[in-house]
């Protein structure tokens, strides 16, 4: 009879609901599974997105984090939509010049590696903010899953063997040859973290000061300034998500809702649809030389106004929709032409009036049987952040430093500029790309949408919404197929194998586009080594309320729906 309440709950819940199958796509089989547990027990898609994402934390640590930050935008099922902002901030002693030499030159590694590279982590705030607005079971049954997964271990899959060890000399350097990620694990091989399960159990009982104040918070402190931090036990008690308007636009009758400053994601995503609403994409066709070329030269010019205009909204006036006028893409896109590129040294920032209105990450989309929807896209920024583990509480610190503007025309880990907007200051959220985004049709969630990729999450997440509204893919041939971007400098597009065939790739060549085909096997200037283009995870539903999901073969993501 016991095993059968669970079951008659799961009936009743299900039943009371708007008719939506749950569902979650995550980067890990562990975390989609215990999300779609959450829901059959009563909890909603706020509930599964905590669970969720300390899951990640566990399983998935090159990106999955409780040392790192996000964003989340939400639409519910009374129609009320919104985002939190639970990015890092920079430590109250940072300063603009603070990565420069005494020459003014940039000091290599200084913001990518070891502690001076730490911004102030945001995602344990941003998990009890969430919850104590819209989560309904208690906390403790949304990390108790986390803590039993930590102290139980997961299986390290081959994936994870191979970025492991690509890190290891860095682990080892950072803290030593007897830290819990100096090992050589490998594929199978049963990973615990006892320390994380502690730390996990502490915070489920104390609530998020477990983690900015006390014996954690020291840890972290202790830990940054021992690798030449300069965080203090004030920044993290300092420490505050952001409920912040989330950027909204109509394409072609659908409502996009996404990220907006600090994160770019928002508002060059309604840039770069908005420049190519008035061809005709779908006869183009996906992956054709004129729709590369039509996008690419698109991004061209938002990435662009992206280096100029874009940081931290709490320091200084920025254009939001300015950027996003009708008028302001359509004359940005004047200069377009079929026949040749426009070189990126031809083009700038362009001009807006500010008036006075105002290669790691993660991403994972839930659904919940009312139609509640998360879109969520968290980070440590590069691979395992700044390499810097807290031994003791057993997760690694973000490298998030990074991604402000260390100087003006040098570019971070993923070749992107930045100006004055985004240079560094002290308690300043640095400028994101992250874009969890959730498209609405008919005012009824229609995808839920986002990746990890540094620079190219914006163009990863365009592409996806072009392959479903324009291109007629289904959810999971919309993520497969192989993506490109051009992100302004450096002045090349970027293609994934398979991406275009060597008729195309001449024909593009001929009208000046510098396509090179992944893989790319060592960093060059502005352009790390890669061998693909994001890992979307997304769910769509369509006009039927029928749950479809795409879990991204480029990594060991996985997405369940419970029927
Ligand atoms: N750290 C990558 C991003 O926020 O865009």
């Amino acid at each position: 009879m016991k095993n059968f309440i669970p079951i008659i709950l799961s009936f009743l819940i299900l039943s009371c609901s708007k008719g939506y199958n749950p569902a979650v796509v995550s980067a890990r089989k562990e975390a989609s599974d215990i999300g779609i547990e959450i829901m059959k027990k009563g909890g909603n898609a706020f509930d599964a997105m905590v669970a969720v994402h300390l899951a990640l934390a566990v399983t998935y640590p090159i990106a999955g984090n409780i040392g790192g930050g996000g964003f989340v935008v939400y639409h519910t099922s009374n129609g009320e939509s919104g985002s939190l902002d639970f990015r890092e901030k920079a430590p109250g002693n940072a300063f603009k010049n603070m990565y420069l030499d005494e020459n003014g030159g940039v000091i290599e590694g200084m913001s990518t590696l070891g502690g001076a590279a730490v911004g102030v982590p945001g995602s344990i705030a941003g998990i009890f903010e969430i919850h104590s607005k819209f989560g309904s079971l208690p906390i403790q049954d949304l990390f108790q899953p986390s803590i039993n997964l930590a102290k139980n271990g997961f299986v390290v899959t081959e994936k994870q063997e191979n970025a492991l060890k690509d890190k290891l000399q860095d682990f080892i350097n950072v803290n030593g040859k007897e830290s819990l990620f100096s090992k050589n694990y490998k594929q199978g091989d049963t990973l615990k973290n006892l320390q994380l399960s502690i730390t996990l159990d502490k915070i489920a009982k104390n609530g998020s000061k477990a983690f900015y104040e006390g014996d954690i918070a020291k840890m972290i402190v202790d830990e940054v300034q021992e690798s030449g931090g300069i965080m203090t036990v004030e920044d993290l008690k300092n420490y505050n998500s952001v409920w912040r308007d989330p950027i909204k636009f109509e394409y072609k009758g659908l409502e996009v809702i996404s990220m907006s400053l600090p994160s770019s994601g928002g508002i060059l995503l309604g840039q770069l649809l908005k420049a190519i609403e008035g061809y005709d994409i779908e006869k183009l066709g996906h992956n054709s030389v004129e729709s590369i070329q039509l996008m690419v030269e698109a991004e061209r010019r938002a990435y662009a106004d992206r280096s100029f205009y874009m940081g931290d909204p709490d320091f200084s006036k920025l254009p939001v929709y300015e950027l996003m006028d009708d008028e302001y893409v359509k004359k940005r896109m004047e200069s377009f032409s079929w026949e040749k590129a426009t070189t990126s040294s031809e083009v700038s920032h362009g001009e807006v009036k500010v008036t006075e209105e105002s290669d790691q990450t993660t991403h994972y989309s839930i659904i919940d049987g009312n139609g509640n929807s998360v879109s969520v896209t968290t980070t440590l920024n590069t691979n395992y952040g700044s390499k810097v583990f807290v031994e003791k509480g057993g997760f690694f610190l973000n490298n998030e430093m990074d991604d402000f503007s260390s100087k003006p025309g040098h570019p971070n880990s993923f070749g992107l500029l930045g100006s004055e907007a985004n240079s560094v200051e002290a308690n300043k959220r640095m400028l994101s790309s992250m874009t969890p985004t959730i498209v609405l049709k008919d005012n009824k969630p229609s995808l839920i949408v986002g990746t990890p990729g540094g620079s190219t999450i914006i163009t990863s997440v365009f592409q996806i919404i072009l392959n479903i509204y324009e291109f007629n893919m289904s959810m999971q041939e919309a993520v497969n197929a192989p993506r490109f971007h051009h992100q302004w400098l450096p002045d090349v597009v970027i293609i994934e194998e398979g991406g275009i065939d060597s008729v195309k790739d001449s024909i593009l060549r001929s009208k000046n586009y510098l396509v090179i085909s992944l893989p790319i096997k060592v960093d060059g200037p502005g352009m790390s080594a890669r061998s693909s283009i994001g890992k979307v995870d997304a769910i769509f539903i369509d006009e039927n309320g029928k749950v479809s999901i795409g879990a991204d073969p480029r990594g060991d993501d996985h997405g369940s729906v419970l029927k």
